[in-house]
């Protein structure tokens, strides 16, 4: 049935607890102050939630060193909290993933402990260690220009470590069955608590082999992919996994599995770069290709579509000519970039909060192929602070209103600072103010949402890219169940003619989101003029603009 496969037709919101909302005035987010804002969640068109890690953590990189899997960070609340988070999203419909961060523990974590200081201890094997430092210890950082090492030496151990991140994450073992029964284990309990998946966290490190002989291209172990969702599927029958896999198209299928057995989900980091190389250059057609290349070519497999997350915009896969254009554009002062591949920016500013670019850029999160996921404050189209380290840049309080604090907590201080002052302050920016506006970002966001939502052969349908006789603009045109829906983006600032055969039809464009209505021309073709950075959605057959769904 067409409701089984949930997240084929999602719209993902991704919250940092943290920065949501504090409900005791101790300056940091909690469940409490989460639960009470599963109302405006769900009136914004929500219908999954996913959590950035919570569990207990010393914070060195933002909870994805974790030191305890089966624990709520003593900050945020108790189990009983997150069970009453949990139960109020499912009592109005929303899923809640959470992310799995099994690569790597925190380095205080218990089992790290224990390993460094017995060679005969039970979690010895449960990390990846060294006598002698190997010879690519300089090989392979994620964090280049921060993170020095892959491999550091323990003096208690009297060995090296294997961390692909940072020096405090030392990697699990993961090829080991005791350490993978134990992410299961992690998986299930999770589940138990309400949860329906997981973003999984760094998967291709997940599953690579580790250790002093692995080289600098490590075979893949994708059976764990198997493992992880047959045992999920098991306890849950409509639960997955969202990859977080920053790969080229022609691994996907390996992620996917040969049968789509593996992950449900995964990010599509090649169309984000080179949607942002569209948006920066003007030029759709590095992203028609990018469309093309990454078809997932199963029923049940899925793309995450995202613009910003919580970490830098990696440009790292993006020709040299490509990548110094969206620096150019988007993240001209070095104090903008990170890691040397990316921008950290949050994508109001990067778009100078230019209203026609924002909804240029939004309308294609939710029409390209796959499910939206959007990250809070997006809606109100929140700024970043670059005074603030690494990424930390784009991971500031939530703005409610022009209260302290942007209405974020009642505490004196808080974990953040909220952004203040000029044009992205929480005094301007801020979910109170645009909620009484019926033309702000957020009341064009709800709208557009529910459009979304109403067009689900986005989220299931076949894809064809459109020619329509300029590079600048994109079409694409979704086929689903008798359904079909046309969908142009123009990236130029100026306005564009384009013409184009929508394929069959009965020579009517019906607009979904104004009365602008297309009529073919006696050739059949259409031809119209889309507005500098304009977008128009359509849907075929007829003037009955909903989707006939009495097929199904
Ligand atoms: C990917 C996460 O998105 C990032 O924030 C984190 O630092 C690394 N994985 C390490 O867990």
């Amino acid at each position: 049935m067409i409701s089984d496969l949930w997240y084929k037709n999602a719209v993902i919101y991704c919250i940092a607890v943290e920065s949501f909302m504090d409900s005791d005035g101790d300056g940091v987010g909690d469940f409490r102050g989460l639960t009470r804002r599963l109302d405006y969640l769900h009136g914004l068109g929500v219908t999954a939630i996913w959590l950035m890690p919570f569990q207990a953590s010393p914070g060195k990189d933002d909870g994805y060193d974790v030191s305890d899997y089966y624990a709520v960070d003593p900050r945020y609340g108790t189990l009983g909290d997150f069970v009453e988070f949990t139960h109020g999203a499912k009592q109005r419909g929303m899923r809640v993933l959470i992310d799995l961060v099994v690569n790597h523990t925190s380095d205080q974590h218990p089992w790290f402990k224990s390993a460094r200081s017995d060679p005969k201890s039970p979690y010895r094997d449960w990390y990846v260690w060294s006598k002698k430092k190997p010879n690519n210890a300089d090989k392979g950082m994620v964090f280049p220009g921060v993170q020095k090492t892959t491999w550091t030496r323990d003096e208690k151990a009297d060995a090296y470590y294997f961390h692909r991140f940072y020096d405090f994450q030392p990697d699990l073992n993961t090829a080991n069955p005791e350490v993978q029964a134990e992410i299961l284990k992690i998986m299930g309990f999770w589940i138990q608590l309400g949860v329906s998946g997981f973003r999984m966290d760094a998967v291709p490190f997940v599953i690579a082999d580790k250790g002093a002989d692995a080289g600098l291209n490590p075979k893949s172990d994708f059976q764990m992919l198997r493992t992880f969702r047959e045992f999920l599927q098991w306890r849950l029958g409509d639960s997955i996994i969202l990859g977080e896999a920053n790969i080229v198209p022609k691994e996907a299928k390996k992620y996917f599995g040969d049968d789509g057995d593996r992950l449900q989900m995964m990010f599509n980091f090649h169309v984000n770069q080179n949607l942002f190389y569209a948006l920066a250059s003007s030029d759709a057609q590095p992203l028609s290709k990018a469309l093309n290349e990454t078809k997932p070519g199963y029923d049940t497999a899925q793309w995450g579509l995202f613009l910003r997350n919580h970490d830098e915009l990696d440009l790292g896969r993006l020709k040299d000519d490509q990548r110094a254009k969206v620096f150019a554009e988007f993240g001209p002062d070095k104090s903008m970039q990170l890691y040397d591949r990316g921008i950290r920016r949050r994508l109001a500013p990067m778009l100078k909060a230019d209203r026609r670019r924002l909804e240029l850029a939004y309308s294609l999160m939710f029409t390209l192929p796959g499910t939206p996921v959007m990250r809070y404050g997006d809606e109100i189209g929140m700024g970043d602070d670059l005074s603030l380290p690494e990424r930390y840049c784009a991971r500031t309080p939530m703005q409610w209103s022009s209260e302290p604090h942007g209405g974020f907590s009642k505490g004196k201080k808080t974990y953040l600072p909220a952004i203040s002052g000029g044009g992205f302050g929480f005094e301007t920016v801020n979910v109170a103010e645009q909620r009484r506006d019926k033309d702000s970002l957020l009341n064009w966001m709800e709208r557009i949402i529910r459009m979304r939502q109403e067009v689900p052969e986005i989220g299931w349908g076949d894809y064809t890219v459109l020619p329509l006789g300029t590079k600048t603009a994109l079409g694409l045109r979704y086929d689903w169940r008798n359904n079909s829906v046309v969908i142009l983006h123009n990236f130029d600032p100026e306005p564009r003619e384009v013409v184009f055969d929508p394929g069959a039809d009965d020579g009517v464009l019906i607009d979904l989101l104004s009365d602008r209505h297309s009529k073919a021309d006696k050739d059949g073709k259409h031809r119209l003029t889309l507005e500098g950075y304009g977008y128009r959605w359509f849907r075929l057959g007829g003037l009955n603009y909903l989707l006939d769904r009495s097929d199904i």
